[in-house]
């Protein structure tokens, strides 16, 4: 019966909306553990920022709702704040989580993401790939193994789901448990669910790189990934095209707020220029010249690699084999550089998080 009573809960939370937010606090995932008991109802408010300014007048609004359309006489919320919970969950043995993420659609994150695996890969590295682009899974297809299913194991007790792999690369994706169509019209709560399922149930074993296709933009599925898992950093894909690059920036800003904290670790400018196979000298800049790597100087941060636009990155996708499998393309060698740049700079970051720790001490 608990789960009807905490539903019935949800669904009146429903009704309280963030201040000049057209969402409210359930759709923005700031409601946890909802429990009932007797005539107590119990959960958890998560705030991004310390000191919410609204933090108050939504309690109040909580209490209200419930307390007048249900028969509980006493409700008791929690109040956190999203810096001072510790990380749940560290993904015992993944080294590094690397989150691509981009502000717009169409940009090429899943393209970068699945190569750049590829790539890393190819170097030695355990790679897993988690598609978590709920709203327009790419990478079954990127991978050519659409028509896979991964199965369950059970592992001491535990169930467990086993990624697909190929070309050395463990992958799980939404697409793998439903089809395309129907992936449009997840809510965001399933969607940050599904995301949660990939990679705390998924059965990685021992991992070098785990890296995150995101969906674009700045949804609450970026909050419950770094509510999820302690992330290394973040890589923003963009093109070198105003529009492009202005929602990049909205992407670097929500990484880089006090309430999500995340280290941007560099951009990547996809679809730098275009080189078209009979003039291998010439270079045309089709999307604007280098907005990618004037945005990274602007911002202090790396510019990781430029990737050109050429046919053979479009087919491979459509034919799922992705092009940083050959590494004496053109291409492949700029996957190649890619994935050496990305490990770098991991590291670096991971010696900066270590002093981090050691000062705390
Ligand atoms: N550098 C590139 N050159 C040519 N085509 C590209 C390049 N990057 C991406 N594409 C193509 O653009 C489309 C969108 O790329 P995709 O990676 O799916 O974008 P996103 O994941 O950002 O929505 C795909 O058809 C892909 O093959
Ligand atoms: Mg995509």
């Amino acid at each position: 019966m608990q789960q009807n009573e905490v539903k019935e809960i949800r669904n009146l939370l429903e009704a309280v909306k963030y201040p000049g937010s057209s969402q409210n606090i359930v759709a923005l995932d700031m409601v946890q553990y909802i429990r009932t008991e007797g005539d107590k109802v119990s959960f958890r408010l998560v705030f991004q920022r310390k000191e919410d300014p609204f933090a108050a007048s939504l309690k109040k609004k909580c209490e209200t709702v419930i307390l007048e359309n249900t028969s509980y006489k006493n409700v008791a919320i929690e109040m956190v704040y999203m810096q001072d919970l510790e990380r749940p969950f560290s993904l015992e043995k993944v080294k590094n989580v690397v989150a691509v993420s981009s502000g717009k659609g169409g940009v090429g994150k899943s393209t970068v993401s699945a190569n750049l695996a590829v790539a890393l890969a190819m170097q030695g590295y355990k790679v897993g790939l988690v598609d978590a682009d709920i709203f327009g899974p790419s990478i079954p297809k990127m991978f050519g193994c659409e028509d896979e299913r991964p199965y369950m194991t059970e592992v001491e007790g535990k169930e467990y789901i086993v990624p697909v792999e190929k070309y050395g690369v463990k992958l799980l994706s939404i697409g793998f448990f439903v089809d395309s169509d129907s992936a449009t019209v997840w809510r965001g709560p399933m969607a940050s669910n599904a995301l949660k399922q990939m990679v705390e149930q998924g059965y990685w074993e021992e991992l070098d790189y785990m890296l995150i296709d995101l969906p674009p933009g700045t949804s609450d599925i970026h909050l419950t990934l770094v509510q999820t898992v302690a992330l290394t950093g973040a890589i923003v894909v963009s093109t070198p095209q105003q529009v492009a690059l202005a929602d990049a920036v909205k992407g670097i800003n929500m990484f880089e707020s006090p309430g999500i904290a995340v280290p941007v670790l560099g951009l990547v400018e996809n679809m730098a220029w275009f080189t078209p196979a009979e003039l291998p000298e010439n270079r045309y800049y089709i999307f604007g010249k280098e907005g990618a790597k004037q945005l990274a100087e602007e911002r202090g941060l790396r510019l990781l690699g430029q990737i050109p636009v050429v046919q053979s990155i479009c087919d491979s996708g459509d034919s799922g084999k992705p092009v940083a499998l050959n590494v004496n393309s053109v291409i492949g060698q700029a996957f190649a550089e890619l994935a050496i740049r990305v490990s770098e700079t991991v590291d670096a970051q991971q010696e900066i998080a270590r002093r981090v720790r050691v000062s705390k001490k």
